[in-house]
């Protein structure tokens, strides 16, 4: 019962909140009121190619000029990310910042924006809008879209990529866990001799040879002439000491 309560709380807050942001991006971006008698200038300071990097906050510095003879109040600056084909498809709604600065006539003002592109965007073309919101003295509401053009969205160029230097180091893994299997095969179906035997033979230099075991010396004339030799001696030796004992 709680929880369905909860969850109808939740819905109409969601609710809410969808219907309050449709109805201010309705006012602000795409139902914008009138220019007023300004002139405007922009400026990219860290991006003046207006290559903008996916995630990495940029800026512009507007100019605003009255040229009339009211006094404007700059209300805010807000602006979208559209698609290059297609204005009326804002993919993203930059965050709008409020100023309350005012122009006299024949005054002007500059005023820095600031917008975040999102991460996840494609790096290609897109549309960028970046309009002023003022107000006169009457309280009428004016707009200037001060920027309005073709932009480049660009991959953050990183450092150290991690994620290459993950892959390369899961690639080497792979291919040596692959070497290893491979060498492995080949042991078991005897197309190539163990490694273990060959090293004993290393040993640093001035060192004297190790001596062998019994053990080890059965092991390294197994399957020789010698070996076939010292057997059949041990044979007639244990047939000898038999003879000799009757
Ligand atoms: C941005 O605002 C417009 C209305 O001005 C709206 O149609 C659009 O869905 C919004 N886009 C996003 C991604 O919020
Ligand atoms: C300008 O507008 C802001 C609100 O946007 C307000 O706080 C400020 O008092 C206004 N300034 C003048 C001189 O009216
Ligand atoms: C931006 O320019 C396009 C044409 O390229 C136009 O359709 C659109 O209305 C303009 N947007 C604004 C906010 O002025």
């Amino acid at each position: 019962m709680a929880a369905l309560a909860l969850l109808a709380f939740g819905v109409l807050a969601v609710a809410r909140v969808a219907t309050a942001q449709s109805a201010a991006d309705v006012h602000f971006l795409t139902n914008m009121p009138p220019a007023g008698s300004v002139s405007t200038g922009f400026v990219f300071p860290t991006y003046p190619t207006k290559a903008f990097p996916a995630g990495k906050m940029a800026d512009v510095v507007l100019g605003i000029r009255n040229e009339g003879s009211e006094t404007y109040n700059i209300s805010m600056i807000a602006g979208s990310l559209n698609s290059p084909v297609d204005f009326n498809v804002h993919l993203q709604n930059f965050t709008q910042l409020g100023y309350g600065q005012v122009i006299k006539p024949g005054e002007e003002l500059s005023l820095e924006y600031k917008f975040l592109p999102d991460p996840r965007l494609e790096p290609r073309d897109f549309i960028v809008a970046l309009t002023a919101f003022y107000v006169d003295s009457q309280g009428k509401w004016y707009s200037s879209t001060f920027f309005n053009e073709t932009i480049n969205i660009v991959e953050v160029k990183k450092i150290v990529d991690w994620e290459l230097l993950f892959l390369i180091l899961l690639f080497a893994i792979g291919i040596s866990g692959i070497a290893y299997g491979v060498y492995a095969y080949t042991v078991s179906v005897g197309w190539v001799k163990s490694q273990k035997k060959r090293t004993r033979s290393r040993r640093p230099a001035g060192e004297a040879p190790p001596v062998m075991s019994a053990e080890d010396q059965q092991d390294w004339i197994k399957g020789t002439p010698y070996d076939n030799f010292a057997k059949n001696k041990a044979k007639a030796a244990s047939k000898r000491a038999s003879t000799a004992a009757h």
